[in-house]
């Protein structure tokens, strides 16, 4: 009864209840107030599709987008990974798609295209270099200081894969090594050019197992069971990310990046589903078929769509629900190096310019997937 806290032990309790509470959001306080630039394919794609083809695209209609209010050209229920991790950033809209007229892009655009590759031309598309092209065509909205100081987020070459296994079924291990090589290295030369165009902080994500999305379950038969061949494939390209980077950062000055383990993220939630949440991991919402994979969106195909999208980790047969894509924007925002390494996007944008890194990324060491947990470092343990 007696009232003889002090003031400071009042607001101690009032500043821990606040970071328990809501540690991300007093984090992303502290931050500094960058752009956020993406590339890659459909999974970034924040509706920049629409503005290069005149075709009919499913992403434009119900039911994508249907856990907020609109489709809106983004292939998700709802919003993607970049929309949350620029509210992370105090961004206060959605990361607008770059080829929109007129759009916002004072705190960063979306120049990611849905079915984009990183080799090749795709149709009604842009590939890799034709995003970076673009990057450097708006340039000048941007000044120099503030894309050095701004993050750069790629997620690609899940449609490089995907069209390489169904081009060449037979393909052995010397294709498969060659194929992985080209893509790597393209890769690798356009980081190299967006660093040429001022960029210094970059965000790599790794492929996910591609034989465990529902359109390749479905597309090849299998089952309940992945394809492994294609998970293979996903793995020689992503032991390339690392060292690729590494390179680069020992090679120019002030280059700093993080890897994204985003093939492990989705692994753990396939296989332990229902710690993470997720009652099916196998089909999708949307779609008809085997897994439900196909035709989401398209108005000839009458897709079923599943009761609870956010039980789902998948949406469509290749792109995750909404529910699990602000579950991964959490673990690249704010992760520990399990899931991200060797820092996490807080750390990344804080961590100051034209500095080399003083650690680089690290083989991981073979783990027990099973042992290991997603963990989102709380604000309290970072401080
Ligand atoms: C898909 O694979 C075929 C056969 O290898 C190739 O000719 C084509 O350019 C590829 N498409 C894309 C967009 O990379
Ligand atoms: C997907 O997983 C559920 C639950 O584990 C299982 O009952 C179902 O048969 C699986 N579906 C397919 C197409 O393998
Ligand atoms: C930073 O890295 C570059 C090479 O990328 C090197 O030339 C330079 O000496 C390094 N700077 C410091 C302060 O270590
Ligand atoms: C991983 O750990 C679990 C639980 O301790 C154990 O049952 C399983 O055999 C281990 N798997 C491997 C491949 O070591």
């Amino acid at each position: 009864m007696a009232p003889n806290f002090s003031l400071a032990s009042v607001l101690g309790v009032l500043l821990v209840f606040t970071l328990f509470h809501n540690p991300i959001i007093v984090a992303g306080q502290h931050i500094p107030a960058v752009a956020l630039f993406t590339f890659g394919d459909s999974n970034f794609d924040a509706g920049n599709r629409k503005f290069i083809t005149s075709g009919t695209l499913p992403q434009n209609f119900w039911p994508y987008g249907k856990s907020r209010d609109d489709p809106n050209g983004k292939l998700s229920d709802g919003k993607i990974v970049p929309d949350f991790i620029a509210k992370f950033m105090g961004i206060s809209h959605d990361l607008p798609p770059a080829l929109k007229p007129g759009a916002d892009a004072s705190r960063g655009a979306s120049f990611a295209v849905d079915s984009a590759t990183i080799l090749g031309t795709p149709k009604d598309s842009l590939n890799l270099n034709q995003q970076v092209r673009k990057f450097d065509q708006m340039r000048s909205n941007w000044n120099d200081d503030y894309i050095l100081k701004s993050l750069f987020m790629i997620s690609m070459g899940m449609e490089d894969y995907l069209n390489f296994t169904k081009s060449n079924p037979a393909a052995d291990g010397s294709a498969q090594e060659a194929f992985v090589t080209s893509v790597s290295s393209r890769l690798k030369y356009n980081i190299e050019m967006l660093y040429s165009f001022g960029a210094s902080k970059f965000v790599v994500y790794t492929l996910p197992p591609l034989g465990c999305l529902p359109i390749v379950r479905q597309d090849f038969n299998t089952g309940n069971d992945c394809y492994e061949k294609l998970n293979d494939l996903a793995k020689l390209h992503n032991a390339k990310i690392g060292p690729m980077l590494n390179d680069l950062a020992t090679a120019k000055p002030g280059f700093q990046f993080t890897v994204f383990d985003f093939y492990n993220v989705i692994l753990r939630r396939t296989q332990r589903n229902m710690n993470f949440r997720f009652s099916l991991t196998n089909v999708s919402c949307c779609g008809t078929g085997t897994h439900k994979a196909y035709g989401c969106g398209l108005p000839n195909v009458h897709s079923k769509l599943c009761e609870y999208q956010r039980s789902y980790l998948y949406f469509d047969g290749r792109h995750n629900s909404e529910k699990a894509q602000e579950s991964f924007a959490h673990l690249l925002f704010g992760a520990d190096p399990n899931v991200i390494q060797p820092m996490n996007i807080r750390e990344l944008i804080t961590y100051p310019v034209n500095t080399n890194m003083s650690e680089f990324w690290k083989e991981p060491v073979e783990r027990n997937l099973s042992l290991v947990h997603d963990n989102v470092v709380s604000a309290s343990e970072s401080m």
